[in-house]
């Protein structure tokens, strides 16, 4: 078996130690500040790239690029020429797949196996994006005005966007943010996570070499509090798409005021996910605990509330949990692993101390519970698949997201009682019901308030399908023609003809 220690001597091009530029009007610069910052390998420590760390000064000169680009030759592009730009982009990033995958394996952990098997999000969403800018009109619509009065619409890109983007898929999620931007003719200035900014800056390498001109997409690395904060009150911003933490999302919303940008918000989550006993059971029990384990837990619609019908709560608490202790965890370059280490020191300490406080609100682990330290793993951020049972719907472990793989089972009997229960938290952004009985799956998909209801399945996600919250989970769709509306702006036409 290969160790951790053996793996991390696997040599990327993009993540061989060296310094990475950013991105602005097309050139690879440093930052004007001069400053830089690491990215290192979560699982072993090891240093992948010194990274331009950009600041106000950088954004500003982002946001001038991008929009002197939003009113030049880009405004002229056509839809087909748009189109053809998204399909050779989406060629280079299937060429480039495995490089890619593996880019964001090292930068923020995830197992090979999972980033690997996004082959077919990624790229799909880039082919949806390339339709879709064929696709986009306004309408004429017929007014009731005596005389000749001829009205319509137009859909027009809404300008320069600020994209910012969480840490625990960095791939998909620069994807979800560029892609609406070359399909509807915006500009954008793109702000990665400061814990894994790699795999951003190799595609906005690809992003060029499929012909993207200088300053339509800019890529900006850099802190939260600094380049991420500037961006989002700047104002030659029109619109912030920003995915992260609803505490985070409460500031671009503040920020957006002074120029009152269009913002749309996909933040956290605390998702019910409800098995019922006529449930199939073997199918619920891998379904309920990959629901929260994949991705580590930092997946912002994971299911962590898991509800299960009383009289058959201890079998199946006791089920997902031996399913999470059969799960390999290790360094993500390992094809055999199953779970990777958390992205960072900071994301280990948040969930450690989730995991204590847990005990000490009075659930119980009946697996995991205690960081990993054995042998390799010591290098690393390791948290096992976790399941506390005796959890209330009070608990803090209950009603704050963790972003580990931690799940807090809750017991239920009566189906109103737990539809209310369900919903009581100040999230609503996926949620989960495993039964056999057509007539609850029908009800309680109307009644949770999340954005997504999966039933006998967690986690689908396609291109065309909207996905986003209710509630603190944020407001704005992606994927969907919902997602195309987010970057236009309607305007009405009329013209007396008469
Ligand atoms: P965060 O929301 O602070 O960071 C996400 C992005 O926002 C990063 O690019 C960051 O640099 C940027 N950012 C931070 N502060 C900013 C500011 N004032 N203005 C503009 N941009 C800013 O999330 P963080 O700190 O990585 O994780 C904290 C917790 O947030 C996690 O434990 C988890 O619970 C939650 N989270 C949820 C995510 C989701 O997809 N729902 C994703 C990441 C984190
Ligand atoms: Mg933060």
């Amino acid at each position: 078996m290969e160790t951790a220690s053996t793996m991390a001597s696997v040599r990327h091009a993009f993540a061989d130690g060296s310094f990475r530029r950013m991105l602005i009007d097309g050139k690879w610069v440093e930052a004007a500040s001069g400053k830089r910052f690491e990215s290192r390998n979560p699982a072993t420590g090891e240093l992948l790239a010194t990274v331009a760390e950009g600041d106000s000064e950088d954004i500003n000169r982002a946001v001038l690029a991008a929009r002197t680009a939003f009113h030049g030759p880009w405004s002229r592009v056509t839809p087909y020429e748009r189109q053809k730009l998204l399909l050779k982009f989406a060629d280079l990033v299937e060429r480039h797949f495995d490089e890619l995958s593996t880019l964001d394996t090292l930068d923020m952990g995830a197992p090979i196996s999972r980033t690997s098997g996004l082959r077919l999000r990624v790229l799909g969403m880039l082919r949806y994006y390339a339709g879709q800018a064929t696709s986009i009109h306004g309408e004429t619509i017929p007014n009731s005005l005596p005389g000749e009065i001829f009205s319509y619409t137009l859909k027009e890109p809404v300008g320069v966007v600020g994209a910012i983007i969480p840490w625990n898929g960095p791939l998909a999620a620069t994807v979800w943010k560029i892609g609406p931007v070359l399909a509807t003719g915006c500009t954008v200035v793109l702000k990665p996570a400061e814990e894994a900014p790699l795999t951003s800056l190799r595609l906005g390498e690809l992003a060029l070499e499929a012909g993207v001109p200088p300053g339509v997409v800019n890529i900006v690395p850099g802190y939260g509090e600094t380049a991420g904060a500037a961006l989002a009150a700047h104002s030659g911003v029109d619109k912030v798409a920003f995915t992260g933490s609803h505490v985070t999302g409460q500031s671009i919303v503040r920020a957006s005021a002074g120029n009152l940008k269009r913002v749309s918000l996909e933040l956290g989550g605390k998702s019910p996910d409800i098995v019922f006993s006529d449930a199939d059971i073997d199918a619920a029990v891998p379904g309920a605990a990959m629901a929260v384990f994949a991705n580590s837990g930092q997946i912002c619609s994971a299911g962590t509330r898991l509800f299960v019908e009383q009289r058959i709560y201890d079998e199946f608490v006791d089920r997902v949990a031996s399913f999470g202790t059969g799960l390999r965890v290790g360094n993500g370059l390992d094809p055999q692993t199953q779970i990777g280490p958390l992205v960072s020191e900071q994301q280990l300490d948040r969930v450690t101390k989730y995991l204590s406080l847990g005990r000490e609100e009075g659930a119980r682990a009946v697996t995991g519970g205690e960081r990993l330290t054995e042998g390799p793993l010591a290098n690393g951020y390791f948290v096992p698949p976790t399941v506390f049972a005796n959890v209330r719907d009070d608990m803090r472990i209950a009603q704050e997201e963790i972003f580990g793989p931690v799940i807090s089972a809750i017991p239920f009997t009566d189906m109103d009682d737990l539809i209310q229960r369900a919903n009581s938290t100040m999230f609503g952004l996926g949620s989960g019901v495993w039964t056999r009985d057509v007539s609850k799956a029908h009800r309680l998909a109307r009644a949770i308030r999340a954005g997504s209801v999966w039933v006998n399945c967690y986690q689908a996600m396609d291109p065309a399908v909207p996905f986003g919250g209710y509630k603190m989970s944020g407001y704005g769709r992606e994927s969907g023609l919902q997602h195309m509306e987010e970057y236009l702006n309607v305007k009405a036409v009329w013209i007396k003809t008469a």
